[in-house]
């Protein structure tokens, strides 16, 4: 790299990290989150707010930078907001949740927290992932800092526990994945996702990898041998139901159906003709292969998912085999996938009918836009992050360089539309908070490998997470 080159990126760099200061929002004087734009001149609706999951990258950044204070005040303070009893009551959130987002307001002359668990929000949306993105923030903060005496706190281990109830709970239902309405993760609109996504399968057996970690340290054995028992079946579950690649399209396409039983191949019963097997072995290379959107009674949606899929890849949900060929996958079709803007939320989109019915007419994820086939440049992070811990950095560094050619140069947008990515989104923010920190901590990630450690899991097994509490 030249030194030119060199100077320009630090430029950049410099200046998002500008922008980043003016996002962190402050309660009582002290720094607890950042909000979900940095420029507030646009119409806000909730952009004001802190989103838990926009806060991820930010919160690995502070990791990085040293500035665990700002990670462990957000961690306190978000765990006060979640609710402690269940009253049992509609319209109020169930004990253990933890809210999409919290803002800062002024209430009879004093600050206080204001959370929004699906009760305010556009369409009355639950989110399902804030918890579990909760533990895997406390996770990579006991990793980076050793602060592991923070996360066995009475009141921390409590709210550990109780997001691992509400998720291990007692149910109607007996698989081992997640079972939750459309809109509970980063795509919390419409879409068609409703049942057992991916994106949050992938983010339920990290937070089930974290918090085993975290448990087993302060000595809660019955919660650990719940997490025991549903870990090993949440994994071979997705390895198997949720894996395609030409060889299981293969088994795929001669499913019988209508099978009674136990033993019987096509479980879920899915009907051949309802999934587009025609284009897919056009478009599955030969060593290439990805999870499923999702699986259910008569469905497999066999829509790619970008953020599903490299979680999996960051918390060894996918074999080895299967995360070389995930990567395989994105670097062969990276047209469809990447574009000139990293990367794809899923591909393709809904087109037609399937928009029409599927998202509800919904002028904003029309196809190619928003989360119906739209580019999110903050998966630019967990790219990067699956790219290292498969050893494919030239994928990261590939992708990267795309991103930093255009982000700045178009104000940070939340998103861009087209099948290439080369639109800015029809109506995206500007200055948005996780696109400039997902670039930035993509740029750390590949200067430091190290770190990916904060965030990764190895396969699962039993001693490690032992050794886990001596860290
Ligand atoms: C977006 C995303 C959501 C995000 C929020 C705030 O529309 O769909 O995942 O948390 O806005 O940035």
């Amino acid at each position: 790299m030249t030194p030119d080159r060199m100077s320009i990126k630090t430029t950049i760099e410099t200046e998002a990290w500008e922008l980043i200061r003016g996002s962190i929002t402050y309660y009582k004087g002290d720094p607890i989150g950042t909000i979900s734009i940095c420029d507030q001149q646009q119409e806000v609706l909730n952009y004001d707010h802190c989103f838990i999951r926009d806060f991820v990258p930010s919160a690995l950044l502070f990791l990085i930078q040293g500035q665990s204070n700002i990670v462990r005040n957000f961690l306190e303070e978000t765990l006060k907001l979640q609710p402690k009893t269940n009253l049992f009551k509609a319209y109020i959130p169930s004990r253990g949740l933890m809210p999409a987002s919290f803002k800062v307001i002024t209430k009879n002359g004093k600050e206080a927290l204001e959370a929004d668990f699906g009760e305010q929000s556009i369409a009355r949306v639950t989110s399902v992932d804030s918890c579990l993105w909760w533990i895997i923030i406390l996770h990579a903060y006991v990793k980076a800092t050793k602060d592991i005496r923070f996360a066995m706190r009475p009141h921390v281990q409590e709210g550990i526990a109780l997001i691992m109830e509400l998720c291990l709970a007692a149910r109607f239902d007996m698989n081992p994945t997640l079972l939750v309405p459309d809109g509970a993760c980063m795509i919390f609109r419409r879409l068609g996702i409703y049942g057992y996504p991916l994106e949050i399968q992938s983010l339920f057996y990290a937070a089930l990898r974290a918090a085993r970690k975290l448990l087993i340290c302060a000595g809660d054995e019955e919660l650990v041998t719940a997490i025991d028992n549903r870990l090993p079946l949440l994994r071979d579950h997705i390895r198997h139901h949720y894996w395609i690649d030409i060889k299981r399209l293969n088994v795929i396409y001669r499913f019988k159906s209508e099978e009674y039983g136990q033993n019987v191949e096509n479980q879920f019963n899915i009907y051949v003709d309802s999934i587009p097997y025609a284009d897919l072995s056009v478009w599955l290379p030969k060593h290439g292969g990805y999870l499923a959107g999702n699986i259910g009674p008569s469905q497999l949606d066999t829509r790619f998912f970008s953020l599903g899929n490299l979680i999996a890849v960051i918390g060894s949900l996918t074999t080895e085999k299967q995360s070389q060929a995930l990567m395989n996958l994105i670097e062969e079709r990276w047209d469809d996938l990447v574009g000139v803007m990293p990367m794809k939320i899923c591909f393709p989109a809904l087109e037609k009918e399937e928009y029409e019915i599927f998202t509800g007419c919904d002028p904003k994820n029309l196809p190619w836009s928003y989360h119906n086939g739209g580019s999110w440049p903050v998966l630019l992070w967990i790219l990067t992050a699956a790219a290292q811990k498969t050893g494919r950095t030239d994928i990261a560094e590939r992708a990267i360089e795309l991103a930093e050619a255009r982000l700045r140069q178009h104000e940070w947008p939340e998103y861009y539309d087209g099948a290439s990515g080369s639109l800015i989104g029809k109506e995206a923010r500007r200055y948005t908070t996780w696109t400039i920190t997902g670039f930035l901590l993509a740029k750390e990630f590949l200067r430091n490998p190290e770190y990916l450690d904060f965030i990764s899991f190895d396969e699962f097994d039993l001693e490690n997470d032992v050794r886990f509490c001596d860290i």
